[in-house]
């Protein structure tokens, strides 16, 4: 199950002024940014207004980034020139998005959740075939116990992520990091309070 139009929905959501999800990088990137290759390419995978993007930019990556919102990307787009950085936005469906094989230095997969068990499994592997040897990811969600807080996140148990699931579809990856926890986040007003959160850091052998 998933949003009958993504795009109007997220569109709507992002029509303020405000940021959703704010203008800092989300923590768990934040925490783990160091595991990236200096100076590399990174894909952000559905980065709604841009801001872990324009962050990884700003420490000196190559970033690249696409979401199905064009509300979100020109959002995006506007944060980037005012921090006087460059990221090749786009605007795409994850299924739509021309997907390279063996491009990035580490991709940033933070809560893309509205991916279904049929299309989270299409995308991961998409995720897996497009980083290089030694690439890194950094993925970021919530587990089926966020459903009892409410405080972000589908209300979709099958979007959740809990560490035998994740084990299993990225079994062909070096675990470097996988942990399960709870956290009081405060990221905009779209993730806000107590949260059940899982994290993991991962390398293309
Ligand atoms: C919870 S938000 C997270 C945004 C961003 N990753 C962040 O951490 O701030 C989920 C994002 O997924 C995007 N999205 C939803 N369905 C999508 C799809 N089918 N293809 C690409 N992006 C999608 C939304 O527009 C939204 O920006």
């Amino acid at each position: 199950m998933a949003f009958a139009d993504a795009a109007e929905t997220w569109n709507r959501r992002f029509e303020g002024e405000d940021f959703l999800f704010g203008i800092e990088p989300n923590e768990w990137l934040r925490e783990h940014a160091g595991t990236l290759p200096n100076g590399g390419r990174i894909l952000c995978v559905a980065d709604g207004e841009g801001r872990n993007s324009v962050w990884l930019a700003r420490l000196g990556f190559t970033v690249d980034a696409f979401d199905i919102a064009e509300v979100g990307v020109a959002k995006a787009r506007r944060l980037a020139a005012q921090h006087g950085v460059n990221v090749d936005f786009s605007v795409a469906d994850v299924d739509a998005y021309a997907w390279p094989t063996s491009r990035f230095d580490g991709v940033a997969a933070i809560f893309i959740q509205f991916a279904d068990p049929a299309q989270r499994e299409r995308l991961f592997a998409r995720i897996m075939a497009s980083l290089k040897p030694g690439g890194i990811l950094i993925l970021h969600g919530y587990t089926p116990k966020q459903l009892d807080y409410g405080t972000g996140g589908p209300p979709f148990a099958s979007h959740l992520y809990t560490p035998e699931m994740l084990r299993s579809a990225f079994e062909t990856l070096e675990i470097l990091v996988l942990r399960e926890y709870e956290a009081d986040v405060a990221e905009g007003n779209g993730h806000r309070g107590r949260s059940a959160l899982i994290g993991m850091v991962a390398r293309q052998p």
